[in-house]
């Protein structure tokens, strides 16, 4: 069945637990999600993107959803917007079915000037009133994704601030952060720690100077009634690297969030975890693996099925690292 993604947070935060939040922008993603959801008896958070609903036609989108719930009624699914830009990408969403909406007012509309204050506040807070009227959900975001590193913000993936940012964009600052979930309402916060999205996160396994944990425990104990929601939290698993360069592949060495950094963020109110970049690298392994191995293969089916099967294992592996699994 359909929920709410505050009414599955606030499940998740009485027992203590995570929510993965996948990406998806095809049948065979929403396949291989659902069934690891089902193996695992996991609520999901299955999130599409403006990219994803460009590349898929929200009427696809909207049905391929319909579908899945059709297809597992005992399976809470939340479809969420992600990032959504500006207030008429939200309310077309929500036409479309989504339980609930990213208003993304850390960057302005265009996707990569760093927002000011009073814009974020005043857009995301517009968004809540017309969401929460038709009793959909809303993340806002405070603060901007991009490295610690090298202060940039993750550009190359497509998403993310222009430029070179401080450490003061960088870092949610907890005092804002009180403020403004006063001020917005949201029912669930993304906070900026040091992760960006897609594979180049860190140039080595990262400590705390580069991966700012502390800052959500310091946020957690300021706002213990908000849902956080971590970005950019792919974990980019060796072996998933490996197996891509091994067939072909040119993927430099790069390092994600480890699965133990997000399960202490879950220990200090982290209820959304954001993956993508993941569940990409494990579909396009399996599909080099089988081309290279069998050129002579041209069915698609041959090498998406085997996507969709590493794909539902990952998915699978997140639900129990996170506690979400049993929780459905
Ligand atoms: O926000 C980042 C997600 O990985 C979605 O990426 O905009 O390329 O669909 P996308
Ligand atoms: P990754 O690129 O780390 O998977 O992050 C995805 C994300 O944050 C989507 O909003
Ligand atoms: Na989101
Ligand atoms: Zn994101």
């Amino acid at each position: 069945a359909r929920i709410t993604l505050r009414q599955l947070l606030d499940h998740a935060a009485e027992h203590g637990y995570g929510v993965p939040a996948f990406n998806i922008n095809n049948m065979e993603q929403g396949l291989a999600i659902m069934a690891a959801a089902d193996a695992a008896d996991a609520p999901v958070i299955i999130q599409a993107s403006r990219g994803a609903r460009q590349y898929a036609n929200d009427v696809v989108l909207a049905k391929l959803i319909d579908a899945l719930v059709e297809i597992y009624p005992h399976i809470p699914v939340c479809m969420h917007l992600d990032h959504g830009n500006n207030e008429a990408t939200c309310m077309t969403a929500i036409q479309h079915g989504f339980t609930s909406v990213m208003m993304d007012g850390s960057l302005k509309e265009d996707g990569k000037t760093p927002a000011d204050w009073d814009y974020n506040v005043s857009i995301t807070r517009k968004v809540v009133d017309m969401a929460h009227w038709g009793g959909v959900s809303v993340e806002g975001e405070l603060g901007v994704l991009g490295s610690l590193e090298t202060g940039m913000g993750d550009k190359e993936d497509g998403h993310g601030a222009e430029g070179k940012l401080s450490h003061d964009q960088l870092l949610t600052n907890p005092d804002e952060a009180v403020k403004f979930v006063k001020e917005t309402k949201v029912d669930a916060l993304a906070i900026a720690m040091g992760t960006s999205h897609g594979a180049y996160k860190f140039t080595r396994k990262p400590d705390g100077a580069i991966l700012a944990m502390h800052v959500i425990e310091e946020i957690h104990r300021r706002l213990p009634g908000t849902h956080l929601v971590m970005h950019g939290s792919s974990s980019v698993p060796q072996d998933l690297q490996d197996i891509i360069n091994k067939y072909g592949g040119k993927m430099p060495q790069t390092w994600g969030v480890p699965v133990e950094e997000i399960q202490r963020g879950i220990k200090h109110g982290v209820r959304k975890i954001n993956i993508d970049t993941d569940n990409r690298m494990a579909m396009t392994g399996q599909i080099r693996r089988i081309l290279q191995e069998h050129p002579g293969e041209f069915d698609p089916r041959k090498y998406l099925k085997p996507a969709m099967e590493a794909m539902t294992k990952l998915c699978k592996q997140r639900f129990e690292e996170f506690g979400t699994a049993g929780q459905a």
